[in-house]
């Protein structure tokens, strides 16, 4: 059953039981008018698909009619009947986009049938690619807000994950700071001291976060340093001196498996190397020493010197920073150590003290 409805406006009634025959067998529904007026109000009640109009009739012309159409139910097709033959009429309801087909009475039922017929099916396509349109886009906001939701989840998934995951490094600073007294307090400040300079070099704040790890961790390897070695008051043996040294290499190992970035490691493995290349383990030389492990080199030093030890006292801050530029150039990058005690430190070291 075909459930297209055609409205068809004729002041003939001739005119209108001669279109009801030819198209009946097709199986629309239709709707009848004898007048532009009439037909107006049809247009307003029903939903119509297709308006076959007249043209010359008393009251309104089949133009004006179906231009007031177009007002009220754009979509609907519309088609001009008439015993006029006027070209120019049918050129100008054409172009205005007043009008789908031009027929003229005495029309050929073929013809008249398969125009209907088509205008029938462009109207049911145009409502199909609507339907769709429709559909996609409410599929697209649907599919929007899902990926916004999932975005949401995994960020927050994300989130607490590194949570997790600070967390249990956290538990690994706490266990060697149970074993080494001398950690507790220190890391803190390494970080701090660390964080000062790369403040000072501008770095992005992802970079400073991962020195901030890389400090958090740079000497985790003393887990596996005899407690006799690390608290020893007396100087070390040359044993023991080796044994302290090997932090490195253990620190590399505990977090190799669990650290994934380049900047946190380079510091764990590279925060003992020297300036001048006679550090361990790498005797890696100036610049070929990753700039975070030098950075930190020079923090960890500075609060080494700062901090009392069980073989010496602490030294005051304008010694310490004497020691610090002593060794500048051998040791320490000059530039790091310039940007440390240059001004501003005294202001830190308050800070930490
Ligand atoms: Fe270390």
């Amino acid at each position: 059953m075909n459930q297209n409805t055609i409205l068809i406006v004729d002041d003939e009634e001739n005119i209108l039981h001669a279109m009801e025959r030819l198209l009946e067998e097709e199986g629309y529904r239709m709707i009848f008018a004898k007048s532009g007026n009439d037909g107006l109000e049809i247009v307003k009640e029903e939903d119509i698909h297709m308006v076959v109009s007249d043209h010359r009739m008393p009251g309104m012309t089949g133009i004006k009619f179906l231009n007031e159409v177009k007002k009220i139910s754009p979509e609907t097709i519309r088609i001009m009947l008439t015993g006029y033959a006027d070209v120019d009429l049918a050129i100008k309801a054409i172009n205005d986009g007043e009008v789908y087909k031009f027929i003229t009475k005495p029309w050929n039922n073929i013809e008249l049938q398969n125009t209907i017929k088509q205008g029938i099916e462009y109207y049911n396509l145009q409502r199909e690619i609507e339907r769709l349109n429709n559909l996609t886009q409410s599929q697209n906001a649907e599919l929007k807000q899902w990926n916004l939701t999932l975005e949401q989840k995994v960020a927050e998934q994300t989130k607490d994950i590194q949570n997790l995951f600070l967390d249990s490094i956290k538990s690994l600073v706490f266990a060697l700071e149970v074993k080494d007294k001398y950690t507790e307090g220190h890391t803190r400040r390494v970080t701090d001291y660390a964080t000062y300079i790369c403040k000072k070099m501008d770095f992005p704040q992802k970079y400073i976060e991962d020195v901030k790890l890389g400090s958090l961790l740079h000497d985790i390897g003393k887990i596996g340093i005899r407690e006799s070695v690390l608290n020893k008051r007396e100087k070390l043996s040359k044993e023991e001196h080796e044994h302290i040294k090997t932090h490195v290499a253990i620190g590399e190992k505990i977090l190799t498996p669990i650290i994934k970035n380049d900047t946190v490691m380079h510091i764990v493995r590279y925060h003992h190397e020297h300036f001048d290349g006679n550090g361990y383990p790498y005797k890696l030389k100036g610049t070929s020493i990753p700039l975070e492990a030098r950075i930190v080199a020079v923090a960890d030093a500075y609060d080494a010197l700062l901090s009392e030890r069980p073989y010496r006292k602490a030294s005051d801050p304008s010694i310490a920073k004497k020691e610090l530029r002593k060794y500048s150039n051998t040791q320490f990058d000059p530039d790091v150590v310039e940007l440390l005690i240059s001004n501003g430190c005294n202001v830190l070291d308050n800070s930490l003290s």
